[in-house]
Order: structure tokens, then C-alpha cells, then sequence
């Protein structure tokens, strides 16, 4: 099966100055998810990206599909408070992220970055050379922090794709090696 990049659609940015006021609760725990998690993903899946949260059967079967690199934030106390989720392909040794979350209570505390960083970690562990991720060229915080972990825009035109996702639905692709 060929992985697709499914970014949504965000209307909404949390740009500048967006800064939650500090972290609050129990530290985060960052692992994998697992399958008793699925209930309270699509909740944080909601809060996060709202009417374009994945619907539930969807959500379900990327978990079956992507286990090994869909990584969320436990709080300890039954919520999640983010997640990245990864897909590799079947044949090939490329991969799209699908999805990256931080609850807005949580967010420019290094969440967002850490959840990046472990499952790039895993990715590159798994043998996989390339990662991209498609944005929307508003989001200027998702594009800072990728930016800020080496993803480029993928050429011609800047990486921009006028109507990517459907009309009016433009989008940037950003690329990783993870080789050399
Ligand atoms: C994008 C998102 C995951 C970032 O999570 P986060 O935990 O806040 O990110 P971090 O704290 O690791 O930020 C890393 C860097 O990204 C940039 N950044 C993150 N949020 C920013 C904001 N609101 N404004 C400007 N820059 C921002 C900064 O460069 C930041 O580094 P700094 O804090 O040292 O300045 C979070 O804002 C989110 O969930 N947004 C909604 C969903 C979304 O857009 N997902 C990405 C889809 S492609």
C-alpha cells in the first residue's frame, strides 16, 4: 500500500505569540500508542484539528497500518496531549508524516519537537532515507518547527502545490533525508 499525505486543512493558526502559559499537571510520557488508546486519540485528534480530524474508522486503520511510528504524550491521568503519527511504504524506504498535535495548553514547550524527534529517531531506525510532510503555507508554526529539524521545501515552486488537497486547497511539501 502507497502511504498519502493527508495534512488537514487548518484555518485556525496559533501563530505568534500562541504560547501556552506553562506546562501544567504531571510530566508527559512519550510512547507508542496502543490500541486502548484509540478512544481518547480521536478526542485529542478533534481538539486538535476540529472539523478535520480524522474520521474514526480512518484513525483506527492507521493505527493498524502504522503502529510502530504513531507516538503520542500520556499525561498519566487518561488524556493524551499529543501525537505524531508516520507512515512508511509497503516497498520503498520513503515516508509521509500524517499527522502531528500538541493540545493548545501544551504547545511551545517543546512538545511538538520532541514528538518529531523520536519518531525520526525510529524512522531512521527502520531503514527509511526520506520523510516528507505536507503543511499548510500559512502554518507558520508547524513550518518553523520543521524547519528548525532540517525539513526543506521539496523544489519546483518553493515546494508549493497550488490545489493539492482539491481546489483552493494549496499546500507545501517539505522533505527530510535522513541519510548522509
Ligand atoms: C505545530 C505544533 C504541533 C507545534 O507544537 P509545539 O509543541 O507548540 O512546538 P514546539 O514547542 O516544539 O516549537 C518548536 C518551534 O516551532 C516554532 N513554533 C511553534 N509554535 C509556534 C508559534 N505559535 N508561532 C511561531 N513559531 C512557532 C518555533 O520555532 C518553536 O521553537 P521556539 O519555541 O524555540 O521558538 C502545534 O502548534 C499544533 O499542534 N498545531 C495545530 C496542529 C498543526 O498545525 N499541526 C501541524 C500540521 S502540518
Amino acid at each position: 500500500m502507497t502511504a498519502e499525505p493527508l495534512e488537514r486543512s487548518l484555518d485556525r493558526h496559533d501563530l505568534l505569540p500562541g504560547a501556552a502559559d506553562g506546562p501544567d499537571g504531571p510530566p508527559l510520557d512519550l510512547r507508542t500508542a496502543r490500541e486502548s488508546d484509540l478512544p481518547e486519540l480521536r478526542r485529542l485528534d478533534e481538539e486538535v484539528f476540529q472539523e478535520f480530524a480524522y474520521p474514526g474508522f480512518l484513525l483506527r486503520q492507521l493505527f493498524d497500518m502504522y503502529e510502530e511510528h504513531f507516538l503520542v504524550l500520556d499525561d498519566g491521568t487518561g488524556r493524551l496531549r499529543g501525537y505524531v503519527l508516520a507512515a512508511t511504504r509497503a516497498l520503498g524506504t520513503d515516508s509521509w508524516i500524517l499527522g502531528l498535535g500538541v493540545t493548545p495548553d501544551r504547545r511551545r514547550h517543546g512538545l511538538g519537537t520532541e514528538l518529531m524527534t523520536e519518531v525520526l529517531t525510529r524512522l531512521r531506525r527502520d531503514g527509511i532515507d526520506v520523510v516528507r510532510l505536507t503543511v499548510e503555507p500559512a502554518n507558520l508554526a508547524a513550518i518553523f518547527l520543521y524547519r528548525s529539524l532540517g525539513f526543506r521545501p521539496e523544489e519546483p515552486d518553493g515546494g508549493l502545490r497550488q490545489d493539492y488537497f482539491g481546489p483552493g486547497m494549496h499546500r507545501q511539501i517539505m522533505r527530510l533525508d535522513l541519510t548522509g
